[in-house]
């Protein structure tokens, strides 16, 4: 076992360029309640870049420096930690590490908490694997655990073609709900075929286009969640991803809403890889970098430009 590693770290917050790769990095232990993890893909969310920018969960992480981001990840077990039940040397897991504390998983080797991962579906490329648990989870978390979605509902889901977008159309059209998604000019096929009815967000007002719905699911914020109000029924609810900033504007008019805020959770992310597994979701890579290209994979993800997540493999 080797004992340094590569590293991406950064000193301050700041664009892309604040990060930066170390080749002799201490590779972690296996504390306990921990699995050593050998990185086979990284994936980046939004919270990457807000966070290295200083925003996104820049104020929940340690004062010390250097910081290590990332928190997607898929890996190879190579040391378990004591009490770190439920894993061996060997096994494929993936999973939300940390989040919203440090992750660290810009790295050759993670030790991430045993509870945050899940045993990875065999079968999976592990780019899709790695794109997957933040997404999936709020995807899941907004659904089912705040909004308790039921087959016949009918619900809008804002951002259809993005990360948690795409997540939650597949989810809704499982268990059953009518699904109509937003999203651009060069999605609507891609929501069609994950079993939603399309809406073209830059053709006009995607108000004029759908009648009332159960649940609207708003990945976008702002004047999409605002506008949102005048599409829910009776009794609906909106839940939000961006911020919190707009609910009370939703609960003076009387409709529940909810803002969504992801954390690990190994029992539903068995059940999402078990869906994956079974060919019922997938999850869409935009593309894929090398570690020594991370500050570049963040200068692209930041554009807003990728259809798909953005992953990161060691080399
Ligand atoms: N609170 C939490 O726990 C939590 C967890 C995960 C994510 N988030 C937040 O949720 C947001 C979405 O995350 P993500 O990972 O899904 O991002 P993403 O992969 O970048 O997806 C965003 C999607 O929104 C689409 N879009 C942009 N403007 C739109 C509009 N006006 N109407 C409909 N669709 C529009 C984009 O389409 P185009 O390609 O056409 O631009 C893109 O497909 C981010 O702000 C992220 O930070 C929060």
């Amino acid at each position: 076992m080797v004992d340094r590693m590569r590293q991406a770290q950064l000193d301050e917050w700041g664009g892309p360029e604040v990060l930066h790769v170390v080749d002799d990095a201490a590779v972690p232990e296996a504390y306990p309640g921990h699995l050593l993890l050998e990185t086979i893909s990284i994936g980046l969310n939004p919270v990457d870049w807000k966070t290295r920018a200083g925003s996104g969960v820049a104020d929940q992480l340690p004062a010390s420096r250097p910081l290590v981001l990332g928190w997607d990840i898929a890996g190879t077990v190579v040391a378990t930690g004591h009490d770190s039940t439920g894993f061996e040397v060997g096994d494929t897991v993936f999973g939300m590490a940390g989040f919203p504390g440090l992750g660290n998983a810009y790295a050759d080797y993670v030790a991430v908490r045993a509870i945050d991962v899940a045993h990875a579906p065999t079968d999976v490329d592990p780019a899709e694997l790695a794109g997957t648990p933040m997404v999936s989870l709020t995807a899941w978390q907004a659904l089912f655990a705040i909004a308790e979605l039921v087959a016949g509902q009918k619900v809008l889901i804002h951002g259809g073609a993005g990360g948690v977008g795409h997540m939650a159309v597949q989810f809704a059209v499982n268990a059953g709900a009518t699904v109509f998604a937003t999203a651009g000019p060069s999605d609507q096929q891609f929501v069609t075929e994950l079993g939603a009815s399309p809406i073209d967000y830059t053709k006009g007002d995607f108000a004029d286009h759908i009648d009332k719905v159960d649940l609207v699911l708003d990945t976008i914020g702002g004047k999409v969640f605002t506008r949102s109000l005048d599409v829910i029924a009776d009794g609906g609810r909106i839940v939000t991803t961006p911020d919190p900033s707009q609910l009370d504007i939703a609960r003076r008019r009387g409709i529940r809403a909810d803002w969504v805020f992801v954390h690990p959770d190994q029992a539903q992310l068995t059940e999402i890889a078990a869906l994956q597994s079974a060919g019922k979701i997938h999850t869409r890579i935009d593309r894929r970098f090398t570690l020594a290209e991370i500050a570049e994979a963040h200068a692209y993800g930041e554009q807003g430009r990728a259809h798909g997540k953005i992953v990161v493999t060691p080399r």
